[in-house]
């Protein structure tokens, strides 16, 4: 029986970053994992490969559409679509090895298998049982599908299917107009699929503002994609190669179907404790099925704590990551802490669109005083250059102390311009410090500088 200070159980990026920052602070570590390889969703079916995915359609989407008028001609590029497969399973084994490299590199032992929390300070990896001062439980999410829809990975898929499809289907069908239907829809409209987004809410991407969602809906329509807004999807009737789903308009209750050679469920994801035991120790749980814990990450048991898409919060690697962090801070006696008003959120479409912080229609429903400071793309130079001039970059601040409350970001390198917003609120910066801040020319940031005055004097290039 080996003994560690702490265990960690899931190594997606909540755990292995939690487990490296573990080690960085001297204490035993070892971290459990069932999959073949590390880095969790993330790594192997979720985040990295879809933007591999998206990367390469972009490109192919680029050579389609915009080389000819830059005076590159000559035939668009074909796709050799297992080769796409193969460039994707690449980039998934370059990182998990190098997840891997880093357990190493910080002395961190894997404990190969699943685990279970037999009791209080012991963790079970197969007929193995382990001591541990404390237990970190990093196990992740899945994706919950819609009742009565069966899912099989090959016509009716959620977003690990939609990431191996033996080849590209004529017609797709998306349910849920979120972050991880519009990516893997955007993508494979590019590779010519005819994509259809069915979604239950009158708005893609529930929880943005009007005008993002509105500015978002209006160009990846005009991408291709075809949306049913305000529909709940009642049925899937699946065969071995071919499905139809059926839904209800909201509105007028009418009944409706679309054929799909692939039906991509993407209505959110929950968590996964499944075999941790967690019921036997009495661990307490929301209503949503989260594990609840306290500010310190602590369970109601004392030593198993509780980070990432198992707690309450967004689904998000890069929170995930940070309470991984903060939980490691904790259990080596110091003050971990999470910033919970400054996660940022990327989409990563083409344009993507980022937000952070409180939206325009949340602070307007508290009766909060704002200023709003907008800047389109099509007035920065570098943005039209390149023939992203879609979008505009939105900051909202106190209207008295001109402190950034929030911000949403639509357009080119909209997931790296965010994060200038980001450590201006860390610091509690006003739109002024951003303003007055000198942006190198010719860059998008200088849409985000425009953002900034915008909330004072006005833009210099609106
Ligand atoms: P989501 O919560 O982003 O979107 C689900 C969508 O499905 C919502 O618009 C919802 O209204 C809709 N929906 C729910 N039930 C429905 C029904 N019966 N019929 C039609 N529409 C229905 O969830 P998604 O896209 O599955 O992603 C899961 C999680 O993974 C999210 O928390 C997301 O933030 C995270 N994720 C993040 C990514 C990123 O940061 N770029 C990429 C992929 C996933």
């Amino acid at each position: 029986m080996a003994s560690y200070d702490v265990i960690i159980i899931g190594a997606g990026p909540g755990g292995y970053v939690s487990a490296i920052r573990c080690a960085q602070l001297g204490l035993k570590t070892a971290i459990v994992e069932g999959r073949d390889t590390l880095g969790g969703t993330c790594l192997n079916v979720g985040c990295i490969p879809s933007k591999a995915l998206l990367h390469a359609t972009h490109m192919l989407h680029e050579a389609e559409h915009n080389f000819a008028a830059m005076g590159l001609k000559g035939k668009s590029p074909s796709v050799d679509w297992k080769q796409m497969l193969a460039y994707k399973d690449d980039v998934i084994s370059q990182n998990t090895g190098g997840i891997e490299f880093l357990m190493k590199k910080n002395k961190i032992d894997w404990l190969k298998g699943w685990a279970s929390i037999p009791e209080k300070g012991k963790v079970k990896v197969g007929d193995d049982l382990h001591e541990a001062k404390n237990i970190v439980i990093a196990s992740g999410s899945e994706p919950s599908a819609l009742p009565g829809i069966e899912i099989d990975e090959k016509v009716v898929v959620t977003s690990t299917g939609a990431l191996e499809l033996p080849k590209v289907p004529k017609k797709m069908v998306v349910i849920g107009a979120g972050v991880i239907g519009l990516e893997l829809g955007s993508a494979y409209k590019r590779l010519g699929a005819e994509v259809t987004v069915v979604e239950y809410m009158d708005t893609i991407t529930p929880g943005m503002d009007a005008d993002v969602q509105r500015t978002f809906q209006k160009i990846l329509t005009g991408q291709g994609l075809e949306f049913v807004l305000g529909a709940a999807v009642q049925k899937v009737d699946a065969t071995k190669t071919k499905a139809k789903v059926t839904y209800k308009l909201k509105k007028d209750d009418s009944e409706h179907t679309v054929d799909a050679d692939v039906v991509l469920v993407a209505t959110g994801r929950k968590p996964f404790t499944d075999g941790l035991g967690l019921a036997d120790l009495g661990v307490k749980m929301s209503e949503r099925g989260q594990i609840a814990v306290g500010k310190d990450y602590q369970t109601n048991i004392n030593g198993i704590y509780a980070i990432g898409d198992v707690i309450e919060g967004p689904m998000l690697a890069h929170k995930a990551e940070d309470e991984g962090t903060a939980v490691a801070e904790i259990l080596a006696g110091q003050h971990g802490h999470v910033n919970y008003g400054v996660i940022p959120g990327v989409v990563y479409t083409t344009p993507e669109v980022a937000t952070v912080g409180a939206t325009e229609a949340a602070l307007k429903s508290e009766g909060r005083k704002i200023k709003v400071g907008k800047f389109f793309f099509m007035g920065n130079a570098r943005a039209k250059a390149v023939h992203q001039g879609e979008g505009f970059v939105k900051i909202i601040t106190d209207a008295q102390t001109d402190r950034v409350l929030g911000a949403a970001i639509i357009g080119p390198a909209a997931g790296e311009l965010i994060h200038e917003i980001c450590v201006a609120m860390e610091f509690g910066a006003a739109a002024e410090d951003i303003a007055r801040t000198c942006h190198a020319h010719p860059t998008y940031s200088e849409a985000v500088r425009e953002a900034a005055l915008a909330c004072g004097d006005g833009a210099i290039h609106a």
